[in-house]
């Protein structure tokens, strides 16, 4: 199976296949230095999903599918050290050894990300009680965020992506082709989200449907949106 067969089975769309393949890595000027608060960040972000805020894998994706792989971080701690960690969040599983259901963020995460949420991942084994203290005070700082998103979310994206974000709002009756997005079913990476809502579908070569905010939206809005977003998808 080829990378890019690899990413369409894992039902990602075209745009993040694009982003995926390109060389670089995310842009690291804003946040040079490593630190357990930027891992503490990507972890909650990224993992919990699958892996559980505890590490415990009791995220919300293995407690709702059948079968799904163990993804306990504690137990087994396949990958030994702080490198295999790394390895098997830039590569992901296919290309570790691992379940293939553990995604690659090598494309996503800057190198400052891979490595602060590695330390991250060495600290939930170390010191659990402390790692999921900053997990806390992260969800917490995140609040204020999460409900100037939400409230963005419901005054200006309902209308076509519908009340649960699903791509069902009263507008998706006559935009068909495409439709309004399933936002939960979204897996491009944050910075595209931001450029795609302060651009509009167009200049990103999607739909022109899909209306730019940039003008009507401040900075802190459509960080606040993505936030938002990040945590309804599936
Ligand atoms: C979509 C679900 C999913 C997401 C999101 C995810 N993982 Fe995984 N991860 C898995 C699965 C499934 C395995 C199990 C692989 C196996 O056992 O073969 C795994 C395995 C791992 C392992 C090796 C297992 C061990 O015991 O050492 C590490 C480390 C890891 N993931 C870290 C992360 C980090 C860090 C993130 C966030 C940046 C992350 N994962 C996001 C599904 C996911
Ligand atoms: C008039 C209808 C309409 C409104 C209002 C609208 N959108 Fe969209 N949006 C679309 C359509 C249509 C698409 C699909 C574009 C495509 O696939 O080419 C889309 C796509 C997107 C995507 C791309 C998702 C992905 O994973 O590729 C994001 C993100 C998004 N919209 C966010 C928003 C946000 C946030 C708002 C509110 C600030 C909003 N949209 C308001 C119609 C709309």
């Amino acid at each position: 199976m080829s990378f890019i067969q690899y990413l369409v089975r894992r039902a990602l769309c075209p745009a993040l296949a694009a982003f995926a393949l390109s060389t670089a890595h995310a842009d690291d000027s804003d946040n040079p230095t490593p630190s357990l608060e930027m891992g503490a960040e990507v972890y909650a972000k990224r993992c919990v999903l699958c892996h559980g805020q505890s590490g415990m894998g009791e995220g919300i994706l293995p407690m709702k599918l059948k079968n799904y792989p163990n993804t306990n971080l504690m137990i087994e701690q396949k990958a030994k050290d702080r490198n295999q960690i790394k390895q098997v969040v830039i590569y992901g599983g296919y290309f570790s050894g691992f379940n293939e259901a553990m995604p690659p963020y090598g494309q996503e995460l800057s190198w400052t990300e891979v490595e602060s949420v590695a330390d991250f991942v060495e600290l939930m084994r170390e010191n659990p009680e402390q790692a999921a203290a900053m997990i806390q005070s992260y969800r917490a700082e995140q609040l204020p965020a999460l409900q100037l998103g939400k409230e963005a979310y419901d005054t200006r994206c309902v209308l076509c992506h519908g009340k649960y974000g699903e791509g069902d709002g009263r507008m998706a009756k006559i935009l068909k082709d495409p439709p309004p997005f399933d936002l939960t079913a979204s897996r491009v990476p944050e910075m595209y989200l931001r450029e795609i809502i302060r651009l509009g579908g167009e200049a990103m070569g999607r739909s022109k449907h899909m209306p730019p905010w940039g003008d009507q939206l401040s900075d802190k809005e459509i960080n606040a949106l993505v936030t938002y977003l990040m945590t309804i998808r599936d």
